[in-house]
């Protein structure tokens, strides 16, 4: 039966849908989270000590840090394998022997693809910036998370990688969110509009909101 439904289109779909809103809630925590940056070191540190031990005296140091990490991996593995085999599958099946010229996937299927990319990517660097310290600019402080932010918004690419990474992020959860939708069965002729422009706040908040943080660093407004 999970065999059936993980084999057809509209399976990949919602494993796609389901695995792409759980990643997003994190994200408008973590973005949310994010904000307190602007309350000083104090509250931001705080903050990312207690995300260390949430769920205490229940739960041991971490632990619920670890389940939320491995509930991440498993929504980042699902979106991306559903994601390339839904793409494998859509270019099997274009007629491309009656056509001369190539055909080209729909603008839309473009920049979800790409932007899929690029977010893999920004992904493995934010972690080994920020998590690992690996590739941090300067000497990363473990359980300083404070000044290593700032350390990092205060290099050109930076400010880059992570500018260009949100807007990228800000294009794909709009139209993520909106397919997501539509897989789902929310949408329907009355509530589309509403539903679009869901997608519209949602990706414009977030990405306000993202890039707030090294703007408040470029503008010295956290320092
Ligand atoms: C300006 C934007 C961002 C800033 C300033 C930021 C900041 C941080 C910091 C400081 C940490 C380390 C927390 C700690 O160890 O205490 C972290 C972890 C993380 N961030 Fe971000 N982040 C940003 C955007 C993003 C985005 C867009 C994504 C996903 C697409 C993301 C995904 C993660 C993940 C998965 C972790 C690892 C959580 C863990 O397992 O400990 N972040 N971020």
């Amino acid at each position: 039966m999970a065999r059936t439904v993980w084999d057809s289109t509209v399976g990949k779909k919602t494993v796609m849908a389901v695995s792409g809103l759980v990643m997003l809630l994190y994200l408008v925590v973590h973005m949310i989270g994010n904000l307190k940056i602007f309350f000083g070191p104090g509250e931001f540190n705080h903050y990312a000590h207690w995300l260390r031990t949430v769920g205490e005296p229940f739960m041991h140091d971490e632990w619920t840090l670890w389940l939320i990490r491995a509930v991440l991996v498993v929504a980042v593995v699902a979106h991306a394998v559903s994601a390339y085999q839904l793409s494998r599958r859509d270019i099997r099946a274009r007629p491309a022997k009656y056509v001369h010229r190539k055909p080209r996937a729909s603008y839309a299927t473009r920049t979800m693809r790409w932007g899929g990319i690029i977010l893999a990517l920004f992904i493995v660097w934010h972690l080994l910036d920020l998590t690992t310290g690996t590739v941090h600019s300067g000497g990363f402080q473990e359980g300083h998370p404070y000044q290593n932010v700032v350390d990092t918004f205060s290099t050109w690419y930076g400010d880059v990688v992570y500018i260009v990474a949100m807007l990228a992020l800000g294009l794909h959860v709009r139209h993520g969110f909106w397919s997501a939708a539509q897989t789902l069965g929310a949408g329907s002729r009355t509530r589309d509009r509403a539903l679009k422009a869901a997608a519209d706040v949602l990706a414009l908040l977030l990405t306000a909101g993202f890039i707030a943080v090294p703007v408040g660093v470029m503008t010295g407004v956290v320092s």
